[in-house]
């Protein structure tokens, strides 16, 4: 804390809210007034009482009231007096126990697992904050003041600049600001697209929605409470089964990296999901939440930018900083941009626009690709660990998945998932089964498998996590 605060503070003793009222005059409403803070707890033992002079000021009584009444009470033990010190709080004074004035304590808070494997959060330890906050003073220094008025619900232009130059070269997105809405995330994308609920405000898409067999619960929850049918399409090795797109409107798909059993889109899917959009006026939902993250492969660009026209981009810093920062992007085509900036609102309501501004500094000063490369190198680093220690200790469980991204998948033998998934529990370990991701409809035959998040734990804790894992998996025959 800072000193010449405590100090002053000291000086010039608590500022202090007193109603004088009753009868008797003020010198005794004042000690009325005074001896129920302290009876009441409000002035707590040892706290300095305002000088004289300042506190006959505020309350608009002659400063020999004060004094009176400050000595009335040094006389009957609330107050103590010492030259150099002034008037405080006597110690021994106690406040009256009154439930209503227990002090609130926080309800305590549910202790999470010891070791965090479940997937979803990068790498908390690792946000750049001194990046982070250099972009944040310069942007708040750089701001114009209408930055402190009502926000676009476009975004700021200079994020929206800054990211069309970096996703085109980074992911291959073919854009230019005035097709980029800027939201609080994908989730928020999924809202302004479809609607919030299902009363069917506002949104520009409508259902049924083709989605992977496969994928986030909390993203079909979404969609069925604003009322959007969704379908399952079957997964293989080369990604969802494109070819089986029938009467739907729009298909969901994460092509970059198949959330979350791993592995991109195969090309000749990409250019068929294409073809089928073009061919029935359909549009792909392209969900690139992990794009940046891929290892051994050659980059996956975005399936957006073999049509523009045909493919809603989405993505977001949840994976690359972090998703407390709610930042997200949503590339459209010309067609939905103003359908879109209805859903959004006559002002920006979700996103910080100084945030917006940091991001674009962020980005545009290269600490966004700085940050992503120096990530990338830990996560690779991370993966190959956790690679080496089931070579190790479980070479009988397949790992699939592991070319991009910041999760694996163990196949377990049929049968063990669940009880799998409990034993970590028991021992600490939070691991997601594969089975929470499976659509409900899917007539795909169901996979017993560990959806393993390596970015959570922090460098230190992540040798000791691998290894609670192994002691969890089940035996090899
Ligand atoms: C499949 C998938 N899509 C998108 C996201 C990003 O969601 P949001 O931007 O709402 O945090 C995540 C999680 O980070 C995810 O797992």
């Amino acid at each position: 804390m800072d000193e010449s605060w405590v100090n002053s503070a000291e000086r010039i003793g608590a500022d202090l809210h007193l109603e004088l009222s009753g009868p008797g005059g003020r010198r005794a409403a004042l000690i009325r007034a005074l001896r129920e803070a302290v009876r009441s707890g409000r002035l707590a033992p040892g706290t300095r009482l305002p000088p004289y002079r300042s506190l006959a000021a505020d309350l608009n009584v002659a400063r020999n009231t004060v004094a009176d009444a400050y000595a009335e009470l040094v006389a009957e033990g609330w107050l103590t007096a010492r030259q150099g010190s002034g008037t405080r709080v006597a110690e021994r004074a106690e406040p009256l126990r009154h439930a209503a004035r227990v002090p609130w304590k926080a309800p305590p808070r549910a202790r999470g697992p010891r070791h965090d494997l479940r997937q979803g959060t990068p790498d908390a330890s690792s946000f750049p904050r001194t990046a982070w906050l250099a972009s944040y003073r310069r942007a708040l220094q750089q701001a114009p003041n209408e930055v402190f008025g009502p926000g676009d619900p476009a975004g700021r232009v200079e994020l929206r600049e800054a990211l069309t130059e970096y996703l085109a070269r980074a992911r291959g997105v073919r854009t230019e600001p005035g097709r980029i809405v800027i939201c609080s995330g994908f989730a928020h994308a999924l809202r302004l697209l479809f609607g919030q609920d299902r009363g069917g405000g506002g949104g520009v898409l409508r259902g049924p929605l083709a989605v992977e067999a496969y994928g986030l619960g909390f993203h079909r929850e979404l969609l069925d409470t604003a009322g959007v049918r969704t379908v399952p399409l079957p997964l293989d090795e080369r990604g969802a089964q494109v070819e089986r797109l029938g009467r739907e409107r729009a298909v969901l798909l994460t092509p970059a990296h198949q959330f979350p059993t791993g592995g991109p889109l195969d090309p000749a899917r990409r250019a068929a999901v294409v073809d089928w959009a073009r061919a029935r006026g359909g549009v792909i939902v392209e969900d690139d939440y992990d794009g940046e993250f891929r290892y051994d492969r050659k980059p996956v660009g975005a399936v957006q930018g073999l049509d523009p026209e045909r493919v809603i981009f989405v993505g977001s810093v949840s994976k690359s900083l972090s998703p407390a920062l709610r930042l997200g992007w949503m590339v459209l085509p010309e067609r939905y941009v103003d359908g879109v900036l209805a859903a959004k609102g006559e002002r920006e309501a979700w996103v910080s626009v100084l945030d917006q501004l940091s991001l674009a500094d962020f980005v545009s000063g290269g600490s966004y690709d700085r940050h992503v490369r120096r990530m990338r190198q830990r996560y690779r680093s991370r993966r190959d660990r956790l690679a080496a220690a089931l070579a190790v200790h479980a070479p009988h469980v397949e790992v699939t998945g592991v070319a991009a991204g910041l999760h694996a998948v163990l196949r377990l033998p049929p049968g063990t998932e669940r009880s799998t998934v409990k034993a970590a529990a028991w021992q600490g370990v939070a691991l997601d089964g594969l089975a929470g991701f499976r659509h409900p409809d899917t007539a795909m035959a169901a996979r017993d498998g560990l959806v393993v998040g390596y970015a959570t734990p922090s460098e230190h804790a992540y040798e000791a996590a691998l290894e609670a894992l192994c002691g969890v998996l089940p035996p090899g025959e």
